[in-house]
């Protein structure tokens, strides 16, 4: 793959690039729309990480259809599909990782020891690989797309970060490779993270600034459902991922949360901004 990047740098064509580990919904698409509208030429990585999982996580189990995927993404007009192996991306003597210190621990985070440690390090390397001029990711993964901009500026990576919001079903569920783990119960109930975060934006729209009231609300309503148990509800800066406890009326504010249904852990999010909220 390096080979191939540096003869399309060569030919002076524009790399837009789409990090994913597979398991590809209309989330992924949107963010191959978006590169193939910016860049001369769209490459998609598949690779399913193994240090960016923890011990107790879903690695092992993590949806695979590599046949599937690559099918879609060449129905799609992408041009490139790269999916290389764990020894290819980790040898067995591998020690050298990156870190954005301290964003790393907050959020997703604290719950999640090592998961950005790991998407920073991976992210790195394929940005190595491909040297694109443009990655794309979802506003779905909130924490990943600040952390991933501050890395990019932090090692002055020569790569553009585009941000694509968050792809939905009808009812408002943020699309997940892992909500293909939820039973139909489960998939009624997974309708109360939108859910808390319309009710937050609403609040919010009616003048609503205290951090506080609007995490209760939040809570509550979450509270309300059998099959939920709340992760963590969280409303921070956007740069800084602090939290925050009132909110003013220049600056973004990011309500982030995580949420169990059953046994499934689902993350959504929502940018409470003056006047236009996304
Ligand atoms: P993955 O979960 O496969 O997601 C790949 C990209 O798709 C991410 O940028 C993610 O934010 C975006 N995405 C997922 N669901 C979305 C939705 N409903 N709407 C819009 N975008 C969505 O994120 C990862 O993989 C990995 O951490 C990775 C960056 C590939 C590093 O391993």
């Amino acid at each position: 793959m390096k080979t191939v990047a540096r003869k399309l740098r060569r030919d002076g064509r524009s790399i837009g690039f789409v990090p994913t580990m597979g398991a590809l919904h209309e989330g992924h698409l949107s963010l191959i729309r978006r590169a193939q509208q910016m860049a001369d030429t769209v490459i998609v990585s598949i690779f399913v990480n193994p240090i960016q999982f923890g011990p107790s996580e879903d690695f092992e189990v993590y949806p695979r259809d590599l046949a599937r995927d690559a099918e879609l993404i060449a129905n799609k007009g992408v041009d490139y599909l790269f999916a290389p192996n764990i020894d290819e991306m980790y040898p067995e003597d591998f020690v050298t990782y990156v870190a954005t210190e301290g964003l790393d621990k907050r959020l997703c985070g604290s719950s999640r020891p090592g998961h950005f440690r790991g998407v920073t390090t991976i992210v790195n390397k394929l940005f190595n690989v491909i040297a694109p001029d443009y990655a794309f990711f979802g506003q779905k993964d909130a924490q990943q797309t600040i952390i991933i901009r501050r890395m990019v500026r932090d090692l002055c990576m020569d790569t553009e970060v585009v941000v694509c919001p968050t792809v939905r079903e009808s009812d408002g569920l943020a699309l997940s490779s892992r909500n293909q783990y939820l039973s139909p119960e489960e998939r009624q109930a997974a309708r109360v993270l939108s859910r808390s975060l319309q009710l937050c934006r609403q609040l919010y729209q009616e003048g609503e600034r205290q951090v506080s009231k609007l995490i209760t609300a939040i809570r509550e309503l979450i509270e309300k459902e059998p099959l939920a148990r709340i992760d963590y509800v969280a409303i921070a800066d956007v740069d800084s991922l602090e939290f925050l406890v009132e909110l003013d009326e220049e600056d973004p504010a990011l309500v982030a949360l995580a949420v169990f249904v059953g046994t499934t852990r689902l993350i959504d999010n929502l940018i409470l901004k003056p006047e236009t909220e996304s």
